[in-house]
């Protein structure tokens, strides 16, 4: 049996310039999807994988991320004294007991691994997960809990991929696959954005990952990558034949929401699987695609 994964780090220090002009005064973590924001998904799916500490690795102007996770005690006493208590409950049951949620400043914009370095000495010595939060993932059992799963099995670090355009390898960080049991993968490499001309395959990173507490030393070393950048990638790839890695291919829907397309597809995914609102909105949706997406 393998030490349980209890914490969660949440890379949230991103200036979310391709959101712009949405993110300019609030967190592009704080964007909603339907009516609750990226962060809550991923706090979500966390909590769902068995995560009891939530590490938010923030920047400046991030306040509203940590008010979303605190007691609005005048919003709260004027739902109740208006008898609004479904909307009382969905609030209160998105907050977490005290101390379960942390949070420390990446202070310079460095990069994926610089930001998940900053949360080491909160993280200690123990197998840990790393959540994107704007990448929103949907399927059954939820992305994280599957990794912590294989985890379980491995012990060793654990991602999820799907597979991408060939000419959009430069955006990932793409594996190098060895042998296959099932949907989970022996990973062999690990390259941050590489050219589609020397990409090892077009299996991607979507965002999640159960790390081993090894990849702070080499994090530590604060070598860069590409674009400059101190990348999480490159940590994990120096652990590549040290201790075990694989990857999980990703069965599920997928939506990129620090991109525009993919978080109005989000939205639109997101609003058709809610009971409350499915009809309404397939009505709207069929009377715009008619009115300006007809082809003539
Ligand atoms: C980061 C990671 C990359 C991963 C991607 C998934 O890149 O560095 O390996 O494939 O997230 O969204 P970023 O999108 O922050 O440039």
């Amino acid at each position: 049996m393998q030490r349980l994964v209890r914490k969660a780090v949440f890379p949230v220090a991103g200036l979310g310039t391709r959101t712009l002009p949405a993110t300019k005064a609030i967190p592009k973590e704080m964007l909603p999807v339907v009516d609750k924001p990226l962060i809550q998904y991923a706090v979500e799916e966390a909590a769902a994988a068995g995560i009891e500490q939530f590490i938010f690795v923030t920047g400046r102007n991030k306040t509203a991320l940590e008010d979303h996770f605190d007691h609005a005690f005048e919003l709260e006493h004027t739902l109740e004294q208006r008898g609004k208590t479904d909307a009382l409950n969905d609030l209160t049951h998105a907050l977490h007991k005290e101390g379960r949620i942390v949070y420390t400043r990446q202070q310079r914009p460095m990069g994926l691994g610089h930001a998940v370095w900053c949360a080491r000495d909160i993280v200690g010595d123990e197998p840990f997960a790393v959540l994107l939060p704007d990448e929103l993932l949907l399927s059954e059992p939820p992305c994280l809990k599957q990794l912590v799963d294989v985890h379980q099995e491995t012990g060793g670090s654990v991602i999820s991929t799907m597979e991408v355009p060939r000419e959009q390898t430069s955006r990932y960080g793409i594996i190098d696959a060895g042998g296959a049991s099932g949907s989970v993968v022996e990973v062999q490499g690990f390259v941050e954005k590489p050219d589609p001309a020397v990409a090892p395959s077009t299996a991607a990173a979507i965002g999640r990952y159960v790390l081993v507490p090894e990849v702070f030393a080499e994090l530590s070393k604060g070598r860069t990558g590409a674009g400059g950048e101190i990348q999480l990638t490159d940590a994990m790839a120096n652990l590549i034949g040290r201790r075990p890695f694989h990857a999980q291919q990703f069965d599920g829907q997928r939506f990129d929401c620090g991109n525009k397309l993919g978080y109005l597809e989000a939205i639109l995914v997101y609003a058709a699987q809610r009971p409350d609102l499915r009809d309404g909105w397939l009505d709207i949706v069929r009377r715009h695609a008619d009115a300006h997406f007809s082809k003539d």
